[in-house]
């Protein structure tokens, strides 16, 4: 037995022994997917997160991702094993400037991304994913809204809108520097394959894509589609992701790597379950107000994950 197979049978037995559960996010590792009890989007994970009996939720995935548990999971231990994992995206939103932003707009309603901090999720109306953005923007009363932090989520939602979206400059760096000349090499190169895009891809990207959704969307694409070949552009690991849920397709990495994402390692995760690092506190306050943002758009996506 190698040992990444030995700590995945040690990992297993000390689920076991904490009766905790480990939500996976697509981009990670793929032997995380071994430990995992549920891999999905960070839509899917949320719902996991809400639902759980568990008493631990160990989170393979991002801060921002283990925070929404928390918030969803109160009582619960929620354990990130490297604090790391980080987002460059939910950095670029803070409390100070979406107050002022706030104050410019009194009509607007705010919608921030789940790739963003607890405390802004406190002082945002909903939250939203790369699933359901477009549907929660529809949702709303107001015409106008603010919308944080990632600027290319929020062009691609304008563009599915009648209501005026206030972007945010910010963006992922992983994404956002993926390069649309490249790409149209690549389609030159593969001409039969169809072009799977995230939309925190930029615009130009987009254009040159067939279908355009979140990393929970891709496989159900793939495997309804028709073409045998698939260009997958995002972060890497969507594309181990794929080759597993939907083994009868090729896909082609055009991707970038996540280093927050691929900071999560086996021996950090049972170090993690056997003592207790790194356990995600919040305060209370953060708690019941990020809590109203993300039941508002649980609860539009409820019949979606
Ligand atoms: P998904 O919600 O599509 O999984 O995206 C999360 C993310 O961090 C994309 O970079
Ligand atoms: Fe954040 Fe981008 Fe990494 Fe997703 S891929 S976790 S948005 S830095």
């Amino acid at each position: 037995m190698n040992d990444n197979e030995k700590l995945i049978e040690l990992i297993l037995e000390l689920k076991k022994q904490r009766n905790a559960v480990i939500l996976v996010h697509n981009y990670q590792r793929p032997e995380m997917f071994r430990i995992a009890d549920y891999i999905g989007d960070s839509l899917g994970l949320s719902v996991a997160a809400a639902k759980t009996d568990a008493d631990v939720i160990l989170f393979c995935g991002v801060k921002f991702m283990a925070e929404t548990a928390k918030v969803l999971s109160p009582h619960k231990t929620v354990l990130l094993p490297n604090l790391d994992a980080g987002c460059s995206l939910a950095d670029m939103a803070d409390v100070k400037k979406l107050k002022e932003i706030k104050e410019k707009y009194p009509d607007a309603a705010v919608v921030s991304y789940v790739n963003t901090t607890a405390d802004v999720k406190a002082i945002s109306d909903i939250c939203c994913t790369s699933a359901n953005a477009v549907e929660v923007v529809n949702s709303l009363p107001n015409k106008k809204i603010i919308f944080l932090p990632d600027r290319n989520l929020g062009r691609y939602v304008q563009q599915h809108t009648d209501k005026e979206i206030i972007l945010w400059d910010g963006y992922c760096f992983v994404h956002d520097k993926l390069d649309a000349q490249t790409l149209m090499d690549f389609k030159q190169r593969y001409p039969d394959a169809k072009v799977i895009a995230h939309p925190e891809c930029k615009d130009e990207l987009l254009k040159l894509s067939d279908y355009i959704c979140g990393t929970g969307g891709m496989a159900k694409f793939a495997k309804s589609d028709g073409s045998k070949n698939f260009i997958v552009v995002t972060e890497c690991g969507m594309t181990d992701k794929l080759r597993q849920d939907v083994p009868e397709k090729n896909f082609l990495s055009f991707c970038n790597i996540c280093p927050y994402m691929k900071s999560t390692t086996l021996p950090l995760v049972a170090r993690s379950l056997v003592t207790n690092t790194n356990e995600i506190t919040l305060p209370e306050k953060i708690i019941r107000d990020a809590r109203k943002a993300i039941d508002r758009m649980l609860e539009i996506s409820k019949n979606a994950a």
